[in-house]
């Protein structure tokens, strides 16, 4: 209903529906609808990125060409997550309605053992995991991207990189986020990468930054595709940092190394159909299971953000997180029972223990201790093309700049992501997660993820594209999003906005936005015994909603970290 009166009060808005790139002033008082597009859309956490994906549609690209293009130039202009050291997931929805989904996930370096990061007692040893070297998967962002133009793309590959050497050489204006972050760095950028690094200095927001480096390594994968990236002299600088650093990664790594398609995961809620990540995320499994739970609940009637949709939202996820430390890894090493925890009749005997009275004390679901969690990073981004083919890509190196180490000479970061391997069962990462042995570390193995790229379509027509970064917090980021368009009839923009809960079973905690409930709500939610612990913010999403008028409205997370949908 909310939507049906707004896309009339939009009619307004449709007259800026034909500019492309709003200022930001305009993005803000846009942002109960988002950007407006008659044909085409990207969002992304980075100006730069979305408008060279709005470049490629506009020249006739489709979605997968644009998303190319887009992954490369975030690995220029956003480095905090952007990337080609690390890797990722897409989810594909063509025009026909064909799904399909690309897993370039890294993997563990085939010398990895399962207690690498342990110490003779068999104690975690603090942040080896984290930060330097050893922390380092192989990277799969570069095979991910030429397996995706290959099966989907329509432009030629040279065309689609060198948007990234183009914004390497031309350097871009930090902004107050890119110094912000580039300053909290500085320690251990200067640590693993010595005090003469280029970004060692005091940043301001008006400087310009030039990854030189990065201009070759880009130039290389552009003309030369994979090889560009596993192969010759990228190769042998990625080798030469790994033994510089003791890391791990060898060119038998880089060699082995294949981005998988893999059947996404179907379910519906609702009247809608859900298409997202298989593992090795846990992110689709877990949001088919908790909007499997949600199907008997009318949310609308108990209203947005009440107490009690969050107390329900809250027991799904408790129950679902319990599940994920248990039963989700890599599908390649380990049987993951996704049909049983698909299934109806697992899902229904395991939310019928939820009461609307009190909470289920967690001796029940399942109990641990963990540590709170502490960051949330990563980046989505969404493309829905003029023929109405979308993809959905999240991408990472796991921490902002990943392990801190710069490859020398090649500009680019390598991830941390060896932390989403469970180090030691019971023993939480740094999303406060813990896992066991579907997720111990071997070598070749991809580790587990959160990320959760996702597509929702009703009547066999597109509606949604989304995702999020924010690890642990990625899925009920997606969970609420969907719902807030689904079950409250919300714009994408007001979804994307709205304020987020989270909880992940341990620590038994709800993590709630800083001052998004008032002591009403908050004492309603204690009234049912639940603990609550405020977050500065949970979920940036980057979404693309299909609007009854057929128009694109794309919704950018402006307000948590700045993102910019642009369109067409
Ligand atoms: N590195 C965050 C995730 O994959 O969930």
């Amino acid at each position: 209903m909310i939507r049906k009166i707004l896309s009339h009060l939009v009619i307004l808005t449709l007259c800026l529906a034909s500019c492309s790139t709003p200022s930001k002033q305009e993005q803000v008082e846009q942002r109960l609808t988002g950007t407006i597009g008659q044909k085409a859309m990207v969002s992304s956490v980075h100006e730069l990125a979305s408008e060279v994906g709005k470049d490629v549609l506009a020249n006739g690209g489709n979605a997968f060409d644009a998303a190319v293009a887009v992954q490369f130039a975030l690995a220029v202009v956003y480095p905090e997550a952007g990337n080609i050291g690390g890797g990722g997931f897409a989810v594909i929805r063509t025009a026909e309605g064909k799904s399909d989904a690309l897993d370039f996930r890294e993997k563990a370096p085939l010398a990895a053992t399962e207690t690498m990061y342990q110490d003779d007692n068999g104690e975690v040893i603090t942040d080896l995991s984290r930060i330097g070297h050893l922390a380092a998967g192989v990277p799969g962002s570069v095979d991910g991207m030429v397996k995706l133009h290959e099966k989907y793309g329509s432009m030629d590959w040279a065309q689609l990189v060198q948007p990234a050497v183009d914004l390497a050489k031309s350097g871009y204006v930090v902004e107050e986020r890119g110094a912000a972050n580039f300053m909290r760095m500085q320690e251990a950028f200067a640590r693993y990468n010595g005090q003469g690094f280029y970004l060692v200095k005091d940043w301001q927001p008006t400087d310009t930054v030039w990854h030189k480096d990065l201009e070759s390594t880009m130039a290389l994968i552009r003309d030369n595709g994979r090889a560009g990236f596993y192969e010759g002299a990228v190769a042998d600088l990625i080798l030469a940092e790994m033994e510089e650093g003791n890391g791990l990664i060898t060119q038998a790594d880089l060699d082995a190394y294949e981005a998988q398609w893999r059947t996404p995961l179907i379910g519906h809620y609702k009247g809608h159909r859900i298409i997202s990540m298989p593992p090795p995320s846990s992110g689709g499994v877990a949001l088919l299971q908790l909007l499997n739970g949600s199907a008997n609940y009318d949310f609308a009637k108990m209203g947005h953000n009440s107490a009690e949709q969050l107390h329900v939202m809250v027991e799904l996820c408790r129950r679902v997180y319990a599940d994920r430390a248990s039963y989700l890894g890599d599908p390649d090493y380990y049987d993951v029972p996704v049909d049983m925890l698909l299934s109806d009749q697992y899902n229904s005997d395991r939310f019928n223990t939820i009461s609307m009275d009190k909470k289920t004390s967690s001796s029940e679901i399942k109990e641990g201790e963990v540590e709170i969690i502490e960051s949330i990073e990563t980046t989505h981004f969404s493309i829905v093309d003029e023929l109405g083919n979308a993809v959905s890509i999240t991408t990472t190196v796991n921490g902002y700049f990943g392990n801190k180490v710069m490859v020398d000479g090649a500009g680019f970061f390598l991830n941390n992501e060896m932390d989403d391997f469970s180090a030691k069962p019971g023993v939480p990462n740094q999303f406060g997660l813990i896992g066991n042995e579907a997720n111990a570390i071997q070598p070749e193995k991809r580790m587990l993820s959160s990320m959760t790229p996702t597509i929702v379509d009703k009547d066999g027509q597109l509606l949604m594209v989304v995702g999020t970064p924010g690890g642990s917090t990625i899925i009920t980021a997606v969970y609420q999003t969907i719902i807030n368009v689904i079950d409250h009839g919300m714009t994408m923009q007001e979804a994307v906005n709205a304020k987020k809960i989270h909880h992940q079973w341990l620590p038994d905690l709800v993590l709630v936005e800083k001052g998004a409930f008032g002591t009403v709500l908050t004492d309603q939610l204690k009234a049912y015994g639940h603990e609550i612990q405020e977050r500065s913010m949970l979920g940036k999403m980057d979404c693309i909603l299909v609007r009854e008028d057929g128009t694109l409205e794309g919704a950018s997370d402006y307000t948590r970290n700045g993102g910019i949908a642009v369109g067409y």
